[in-house]
Parts: structure tokens; sequence; C-alpha cells
């Protein structure tokens, strides 16, 4: 992305308004590519499917699919994205806990890959493979303990004997196709990755079937700023480790093995978070008994981090400025915790811009349409602005409505 300055914004803002998110997808292909390099380095079969629901802006979904990429999603809405994306059915990984039945057909039919989530849905899947001459591509989604201290709701036990019933059905019934074995935990800590690829491995190794691929599920921290950094208390681990924490793992495995499967991980922010930045604008500056506040067109709802400062940067637009110590950016809802960030101390000016980093993940897909609708999403990479997303309008909220 060019550097941001006061004219760029000045252009941007007679055109698009005092609001406005810019999205970088030069960032965006640049970390796929990092990312999938630095795991192949130590196990050459390894792809990533990206995890739409992170943030699914069309133009992230498209490159992803240019550059080899899976479609990671986990609803029918998702699953419709990523063909409209021209996603082949067959790259299309769905997962998640309820999934609509027709479209779960429909979809199965045309070679998107269903990681099952319960016994009602293997079932279900089960009886459709019964009627049709197709094959359909399933997976399971496996649940075990990591040790992070978080008791999954996802997937089935792999100790119980749903699991086993399950794998037999995946395995038994003629037109189902196994793929995958999948699992996903939440926490970005590196420490819990050996125990979730582990888990695989003993799985594979215990069930005494080598899948297609093993997918291990996303859940890592993303590149940020060292501001942004300082204030988690566990390290941020960057690609190189999450890599060796998993893929060293499954190289040794199966390193004496014929039949190796391809690896997959499911990221979403570690290769969006750094690749949209948020631009609001400062509209009033008060001070209340001692403490100065200025109250922004944005708000934490636009940036998706909460109880932390974001990197932030001011971008002083007029003549006009003052100094002030611990002052709060606060957003333009009614809610009182709406801060954008907390005690700011340096200069400020009524019109100024603040330019938030890392805004890439669960930011736009999270925000809701309370009070304004959303801001448009510009991409400036190239010579010229492209508008990724169009401002909303008052229709755009309210045409589902009856009045
Ligand atoms: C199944 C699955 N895969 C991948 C992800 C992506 O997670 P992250 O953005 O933490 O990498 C999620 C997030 O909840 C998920 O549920």
């Amino acid at each position: 992305m060019m550097n941001i300055n006061a004219g760029i914004i000045s252009d941007l803002r007679n055109k698009y308004g005092d609001a406005f998110y810019l999205l970088d997808s030069e960032q965006f292909r640049k970390n796929f590519l990092e990312l999938k390099a630095t795991f192949e380095e130590i196990y050459p079969n390894f792809n990533i499917a990206y995890s739409y629901k992170t943030n699914y802006t069309p133009k992230f979904c498209k490159i992803v699919n240019e550059l080899g990429g899976y479609a990671e999603v986990v609803s029918e809405m998702e699953a419709e994205l990523a063909i409209r994306c021209g996603v082949n059915p067959k790259r299309i990984i769905w997962n998640g806990p309820i999934k609509n039945l027709k479209k779960l057909e429909e979809y199965l039919l045309l070679g998107v890959t269903v990681n099952i989530d319960s016994i009602s849905e293997a079932e279900y899947i089960r009886e459709l493979a019964e009627k049709t001459d197709k094959v359909l591509n399933v997976g399971i989604r496996c649940n075990y303990d990591v040790h992070d201290g978080v008791l999954s709701r996802f997937g089935f036990d792999v100790d119980s004997e749903e699991f086993k019933k399950v794998l037999e059905i995946v395995t038994k019934t003629s037109n189902l196709h196994f793929v995958n074995f999948q699992c996903h935990f939440a926490k970005r800590q590196v420490e819990y990755w050996p125990a979730r690829v582990k888990g695989m491995i003993e799985l594979v190794d215990r069930v005494g079937i080598v899948p297609e691929r093993i997918d291990i599920g996303g859940g890592l921290f993303g590149k940020m700023e060292d501001s942004l950094k300082a204030q988690f208390t566990s390290e941020i681990p960057d690609y190189k480790a999450y890599a060796e924490a998993a893929a060293t793992i499954v190289a040794e495995y199966f390193k004496d093995k014929e039949n190796k499967p391809e690896l997959l991980i499911e990221p979403g922010s570690a290769v969006v978070g750094d690749c949209m930045k948020f631009v609001g604008t400062v509209k009033t500056i008060k001070n209340v008994r001692g403490k100065y506040i200025a109250s922004v067109l944005g708000s934490q709802k636009n940036i998706s981090m909460s109880g932390v400062n974001p990197p932030m940067e001011v971008i002083h637009m007029t003549d006009d400025q003052r100094e002030y110590i611990d002052l709060d950016f606060v957003g333009f809802t009614c809610i009182e915790g709406d801060v954008l960030y907390k005690n700011y101390t340096g200069s400020l000016g009524v019109d100024d811009a603040v330019v938030i980093s890392n805004c890439g993940s669960y930011s736009l897909v999270m925000k809701p349409p309370f009070i304004l609708p959303n801001f448009p999403v510009l991409d400036i990479c190239g010579s010229q602005v492209e508008v990724i997303k169009r401002a909303e309008t008052f229709d755009d909220i309210f045409h589902t409505f009856n009045f």
C-alpha cells in the first residue's frame, strides 16, 4: 500500500467521505505466499484453505483461488460466495455445526468437501449417497484435548462410539469418498500446536487410514506492529514458529511412508489481519471533568479490536492542533464503551485523520448495522483507487423491513 499522507486522505475524503477502510491486496498476496512457502519448506505437500468468515471480501477470496489455495467456508452463504468467486467446488471445504440440508445436498453433488460435525449429518449424507451415482466428498471434524483449557463443542470426540460410527459410514458407504480428518482449535498460542498435530497423527496411526488430506485448522496470529504485540501476555509467534511446531511432526511421521497426505491449515487472521486499515476523522474534542475526549467518525465496531490500543497514526489535516495528555478517542455510537484508543498523548486537532492498522480480521464481517450503515472499502495498491465495497446506504439496511 502506498504511504498514506494528508494529501491522499484529503483526496479520498472528497470522493468517499470522512471514514473508509483501506484494503491492501498486495500484502495479502505476500502473506499467503510466505506462509505457504514457510510450511512447504518443512513438508512440501502443503496448502492453505483460507477461512472466508475472517474476511470474506471477494477480492481476497479470488486471490486465494488464483494462488491455488482452498476456500474454507462455514455456511451455505460462504459456499455460495466461493462459487460466485469462481472457485471450483472441488476446492471448497465446508465446515461448521449447522448446514442447510438442501444446500448440503446441492453442494455435495457439485463436489464440495463437507466435514461432518454430527452423527445426524453423517446419516443424512449416507442417505444422499445411497440415492445418487455421484461420488460425494466428505471428511470428519475431530475433537480431542489439546490442553488449552477449552472443551470444544465441534466435531466428534475421537474416543467416542459416535466417532467409530461416523468413520464406518464415511469409509464403508459406496459413493462416499473419505477425503480428510479435520480439526480446528481457536487458541493462537503456538504451544498448543504440537498437540493438535500429534492428535491427528495418533488418530491416523490408530485407525490405520491415511486420508488424502490432514487439515489442522486455523488459529494463528498474524503479523502486527510491536506496539500491539507488547499488549499481549504471550509471545506472538511468526509463521516459521507455527510451521516448525506443526509441519515437523507431520514430516517426521510420513518420512519413510510412500503415501504422504496433503497437509492443510485454515488461517484467517494470519493472512488477512494486517491487510486492512481503518481511517476515521476526529469530529469533536471536549473536556469532561478534566479528561479530554475526541469523538471520531468511526467506531470500535469498525476495527474489531477491543481492550487494546490498536496501532494508530494521527495525520494532521489542518494547521490547528494542540497538545493533549491522556486523551481518549471514542466512536460515533452511543455505547459508553465504544473507545478506539485510550490515553493518547500528543498533538491533535478537529478534522485530523486517525489511521488504525491491523483491521483485517473479524472487522468488516462483524460490523453490525448499528447506528450507521458501514463505510466504503477502498484498495489503493495500484495507481488508482479501486472501490472494493461502496458505502452502505439507508436502503441497504432497511430494504428487508416492511414499512
Ligand atoms: C473451522 C475454522 N477454521 C479456521 C478458522 C480461522 O481462524 P483464525 O482466523 O484464527 O485463523 C476458524 C475460526 O473460527 C474456524 O472456526
